[in-house]
């Protein structure tokens, strides 16, 4: 979809001019207020729509009235989803092109540009016959820079949901390493099997052990002009996630082509720095592999030593991430940087807990992680913090090794964030657990089933704010 920006689109001719009603408000359009709102007592609540034909009385063809609901309600969350729903509106009447003229608050221009372009996704490269999709979509009134910074999360977030869409074949450890070292504006280093064994990372090579495919560990970094400030990100990287020996059942299975949302949210956020050009020292890291079971798989009992030094007693090979995300973390600490956040879709327990509405937030420093649960909120992305109590340590006690690498299921996904901190050092650290936001089973609000692009956001805004 292409996307444009003018001051006024009223003479403009198009094929459907969208406008808004606030409940108990007019419209700013004569004939939508005479047919919608008189005849028809069109209320306006949110997410309502009414569809008119103008034959010919002005140089639209049709006009959609979109509902925002109570004017003293409506806020930016409100301008995405509203501008999402017209554009489903758009698709499914085959409208190719429109002109939005909303009468709202200027500022909301990002949020109505990414609520477009997250509508008017599809994941349709395989199919034979192709989805509708709108092919431009003209703005009235919003400043150009707002729209386009949404054009730049729009699209980032487009790639990130792309990438974890597309079958774990396609999507391989070696194809996330072509990707990243074909970024413009970042700087990329990628780390064959054998450079990783040099490193030390002998928690997160025994996870890739059992696959055909090569482990690649992936290291982007940006240089923003002035930067203040150092930053890792750092996505989990399973391309396909089987369980390993500890073979998960079909049903779980199905969907583990999205265990590498969080190496495709990294690598959506590195490729859209340039354009966005924030001023800070980013680095963007993945540890990628798949997570399969053969003669050659890393085995429950087995003892795992991280870049750190500290050793792992494998407990379920099904708890993979976490052991990638260790060697990881030691990477990304080692390079200095002031803060880490990690994205991963790492734990089912983080699914009950919180379904596929928000995303859980650890971490080790308090200011940090409302920083990161604000950002998200303002993204249109929730997240909720979840506890880190020394209690669930005990639960990882091992009578071999420093640690097992999974404890107790009760707390899942807290005893994940406790093990992970064993693998951070001095630097502020979030991590963010996106395995119920990732990937969809069915639609949701703005979402068609499938990938999200789940952190996308969040880590741009953060990056751009902080
Ligand atoms: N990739 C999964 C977590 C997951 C589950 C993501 C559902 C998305 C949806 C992770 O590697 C995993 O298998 N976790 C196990 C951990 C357990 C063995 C301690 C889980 O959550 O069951
Ligand atoms: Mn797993
Ligand atoms: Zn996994």
């Amino acid at each position: 979809m292409e996307i444009k920006v003018l001051k006024e689109v009223k003479d403009k001719s198009c094929e459907v001019l969208v406008i808004n009603k606030f409940e108990g408000d007019k419209t700013s359009q004569e004939l939508a207020n005479t047919y919608a709102v008189e005849k028809d007592r069109f209320e306006g609540k949110f997410g309502q729509t009414y569809l008119l034909h103008t034959f010919g009385k002005i140089p639209a063809d049709k006009i959609l009235v979109v509902g925002l609901g109570k004017k003293e309600e409506f806020n930016a969350d409100k301008m995405r989803l509203a501008v999402a729903k017209a554009v489903k509106k758009l698709q499914q009447i085959h409208a190719k092109n429109a002109c939005f003229d909303f009468d709202v608050n200027c500022d909301y221009g990002k949020s109505a540009v990414i609520g477009a372009l997250i509508a008017d996704y599809a994941f349709d490269k395989y199919k034979t016959e192709k989805a509708p999709r709108v092919e431009e979509i003209t703005f009235a009134k919003f400043s150009e820079e707002e729209v386009k910074e949404g054009i730049i999360f729009g699209r980032a977030l487009e790639f990130a949901r792309n990438l974890s869409n597309e079958p774990a074949d396609f999507a391989t450890p070696e194809k996330l390493a072509e990707i990243a070292s074909n970024l413009e504006g970042v700087e990329t280093k990628v780390y064959d099997k054998e450079a990783v064994e040099r490193m030390g990372m002998g928690a997160y090579l025994a996870v890739g052990k059992g696959s055909a495919k090569p482990p690649k560990f992936i290291h982007m970094k940006y240089t923003g002009k002035n930067p203040k400030k150092k930053i890792a990100i750092i996505g989990k990287g399973i391309c396909f996630d089987s369980g390993g020996l500890d073979i998960k059942p079909p049903s779980s299975m199905l969907t583990m082509r999205d265990d590498m949302s969080g190496a495709a949210c990294v690598l959506g956020v590195m490729r859209a720095l340039k354009e966005l050009e924030p001023d800070m020292e980013v680095h963007g890291i993945i540890a990628a592999c798949e997570n399969m079971p053969s003669g050659t798989s890393y085995k429950p009992g087995d003892i795992l030593r991280a870049q750190n030094g500290k050793t792992i007693e494998v407990d379920n090979t099904d708890a993979e991430g976490r052991l990638t995300l260790a060697d990881a973390l030691c990477y990304a600490c080692e390079l200095g940087v002031d803060e880490v956040i990690d994205i991963a879709t790492l734990t089912g327990a983080c699914v009950v807990a919180l379904g596929t509405y928000a995303a859980g937030v650890m971490g080790n420093d308090e200011e940090m992680i409302s920083r990161v649960i604000k950002t998200a909120n303002e993204s249109g992305e929730p997240a909720w913090e979840l506890p880190m109590f020394e209690e669930y340590k005990t639960s990882l006690k091992s009578d071999i090794a420093d640690m097992k690498n999974t404890g107790s299921r009760q707390g899942g996904a807290s005893i994940a964030g406790v093990f992970l901190k064993e693998f951070v050092d001095k630097a502020k650290w979030v991590h963010i657990d996106i395995a119920g936001t990732a990937f969809l089973e069915k639609p949701q609000k703005e979402f068609i089933a499938g990938a999200t692009g789940a952190g996308v956001r969040t880590l741009l805004n953060y990056i751009k704010n902080n």
